[in-house]
């Protein structure tokens, strides 16, 4: 490609963005780094189309195209974002290559993709447990093949792109399980942030099981007149699966067993649920222990020291 032509493919909008754009920090970097132009070595998308029609498609569907917002790929180099400069690719294609991201490492792909996310939840991706198991955006997102209706997974949403590995977790939800994930409203990303974070098991709130689940059920929290020493620590994770059960409300025992597995002798025997008492005892039925027992998580009430009130 003759270096005048490559001008004229650049179209002039493109140009002013780039120049024009408040450059993120990377691209700062790279340009101090560099003592060339800009476009050098660059030949711009149309001239990429010219051999690979289509690969556009998508890409120009996606925010990847949204030249307005200086940070994209399309206020940048297009293709050759990803891809790397093209021009001597396209005078020798079988000799000379651009990026192939299906060929790449994991982190030669990570590489590319954090020079522009590496910011707000992407922040902690570098020795997260995904990063760590040598996964790539690519295990996820697909940039010329999306399925999905938001962030461009490759599967056709997040509960199925999970499950291509978690198909436990997923499994799960078809039990008593947050019932807003089943639904919809909810998904894994409401509680983990697949993109690595300070917390234990990629919780996106909290470094405690316990922390993650009162960001949303701060009724949980206390401190309470009355504790529940069940509860302290980290613990909900104690009675309850965040991911779905076999028993209501998620808990990991049915009912009284999950008591139980504490309390063995009580004021009342916890042995009420003998087979012989049972026969003879009705108040017991119904939610179990929690029928009198209803504030299990702590008590305010000034009489609620046994969790009855
Ligand atoms: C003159 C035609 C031509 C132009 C222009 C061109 N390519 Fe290619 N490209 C090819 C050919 C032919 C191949 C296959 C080479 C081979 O497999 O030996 C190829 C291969 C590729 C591959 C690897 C595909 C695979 O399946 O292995 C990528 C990625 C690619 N090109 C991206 C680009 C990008 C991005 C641009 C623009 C910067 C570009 N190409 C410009 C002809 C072109
Ligand atoms: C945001 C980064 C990005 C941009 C922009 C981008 N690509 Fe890609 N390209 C990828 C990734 C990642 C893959 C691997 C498959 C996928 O994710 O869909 C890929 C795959 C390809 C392939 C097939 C190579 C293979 O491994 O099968 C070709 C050809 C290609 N891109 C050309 C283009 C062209 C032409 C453009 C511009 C219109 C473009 N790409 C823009 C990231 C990008
Ligand atoms: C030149 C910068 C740049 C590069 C390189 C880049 N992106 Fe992006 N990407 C953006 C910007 C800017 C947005 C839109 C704002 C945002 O979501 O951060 C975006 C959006 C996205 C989105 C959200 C799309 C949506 O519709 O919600 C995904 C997913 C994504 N990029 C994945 C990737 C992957 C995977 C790679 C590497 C193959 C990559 N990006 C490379 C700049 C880039
Ligand atoms: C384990 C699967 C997985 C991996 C690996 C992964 N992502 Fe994501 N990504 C997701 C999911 C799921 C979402 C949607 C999250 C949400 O809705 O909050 C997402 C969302 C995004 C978004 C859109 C964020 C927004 O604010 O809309 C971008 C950009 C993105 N990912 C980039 C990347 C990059 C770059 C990498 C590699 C460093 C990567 N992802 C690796 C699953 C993954
Ligand atoms: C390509 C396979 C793959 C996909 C897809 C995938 N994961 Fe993972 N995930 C892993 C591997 C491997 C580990 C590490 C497991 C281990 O160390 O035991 C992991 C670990 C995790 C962990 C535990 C982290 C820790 O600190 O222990 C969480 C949480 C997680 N993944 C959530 C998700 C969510 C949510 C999705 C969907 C958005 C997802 N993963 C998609 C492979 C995958
Ligand atoms: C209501 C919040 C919540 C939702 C929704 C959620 N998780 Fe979790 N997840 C957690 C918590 C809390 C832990 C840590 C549990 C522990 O360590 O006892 C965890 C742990 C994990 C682990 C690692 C621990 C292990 O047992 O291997 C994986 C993998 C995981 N979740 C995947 C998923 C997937 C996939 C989804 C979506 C189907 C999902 N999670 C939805 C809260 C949630
Ligand atoms: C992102 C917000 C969010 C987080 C984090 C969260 N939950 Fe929930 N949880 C909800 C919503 C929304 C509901 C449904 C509320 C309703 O239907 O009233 C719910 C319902 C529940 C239920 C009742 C289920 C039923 O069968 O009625 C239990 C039990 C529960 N959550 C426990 C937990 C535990 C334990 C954690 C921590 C591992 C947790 N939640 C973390 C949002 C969350
Ligand atoms: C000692 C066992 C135990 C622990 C620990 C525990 N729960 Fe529960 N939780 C229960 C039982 C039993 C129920 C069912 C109560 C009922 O049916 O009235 C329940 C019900 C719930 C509900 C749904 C009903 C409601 O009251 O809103 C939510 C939400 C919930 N728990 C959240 C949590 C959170 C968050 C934690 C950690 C801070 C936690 N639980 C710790 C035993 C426990
Ligand atoms: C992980 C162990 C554990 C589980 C599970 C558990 N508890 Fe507790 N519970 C305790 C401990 C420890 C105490 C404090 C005992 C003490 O102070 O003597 C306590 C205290 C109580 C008290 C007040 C007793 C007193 O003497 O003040 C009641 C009532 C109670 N639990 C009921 C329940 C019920 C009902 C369940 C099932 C929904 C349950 N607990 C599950 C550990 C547990
Ligand atoms: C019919 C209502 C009822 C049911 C059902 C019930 N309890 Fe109680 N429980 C009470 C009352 C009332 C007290 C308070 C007695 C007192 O203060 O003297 C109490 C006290 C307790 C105490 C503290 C007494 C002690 O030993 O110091 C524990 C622990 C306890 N219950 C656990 C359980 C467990 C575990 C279950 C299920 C196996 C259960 N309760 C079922 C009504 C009930």
């Amino acid at each position: 490609m003759k270096h005048t032509w490559v001008r004229a493919v650049v179209s002039a909008g493109v140009l002013l963005a780039w120049l024009a754009m408040p450059a993120p920090a990377g691209a700062d970097a790279r340009r101090q780094q560099s003592p060339d132009p800009p476009q050098a070595g660059y030949i711009g998308a149309d001239a990429c189309l010219t051999c690979h029609e289509g690969y556009d498609t998508a890409v120009n569907s996606s925010k990847h195209a949204f030249a307005k917002d200086p940070r994209t790929p399309a206020a940048a180099y297009g293709c050759e974002s990803c891809h790397g400069p093209g021009e001597a690719h396209s005078q020798d294609p079988a000799s000379v290559k651009v990026k192939i991201f299906t060929k790449l490492s994991a982190s030669e792909t990570n590489e590319t993709c954090l020079t522009c996310h590496d910011r707000g939840q992407h922040a902690m991706w570098n020795g997260s447990a995904h990063d760590s198991r040598n996964m790539s955006c690519g295990s996820c997102h697909s940039v010329h093949q999306p399925k999905s209706a938001r962030a461009q997974l490759a599967a056709v949403n997040q509960t199925q792109q999970c499950a291509t590995c978690h198909r436990d977790k997923v499994s799960k939800l078809d039990r008593s399980g947050h019932m807003p994930v089943r639904e919809g409203k909810m998904e894994c990303s409401s509680c983990h942030n697949v993109h690595g974070s300070t917390n234990v098991r990629l919780l996106k709130a909290g470094n405690t099981v316990s922390e993650s689940c009162t960001s949303c059920h701060a009724e949980k929290r206390g401190p309470f007149l009355f504790e529940h020493a069940a509860l302290a620590g980290d613990s909900c994770s104690t009675c309850h699966d965040p991911h779905g059960s076999s028993n209501e409300r998620m808990l990991v025992a049915k009912q009284p067993f999950l008591c139980q597995r504490c309390h063995n002798f009580t004021r009342h025997p916890s042995t009420i649920y003998d087979s012989a008492i049972l026969a003879t005892n009705n108040k017991v039925f119904g939610r179990s222990c929690v029928t009198c027992h209803s504030t299990i998580h702590g008590s305010n009430h000034p009489a609620g020291s046994r969790f009855v009130r």
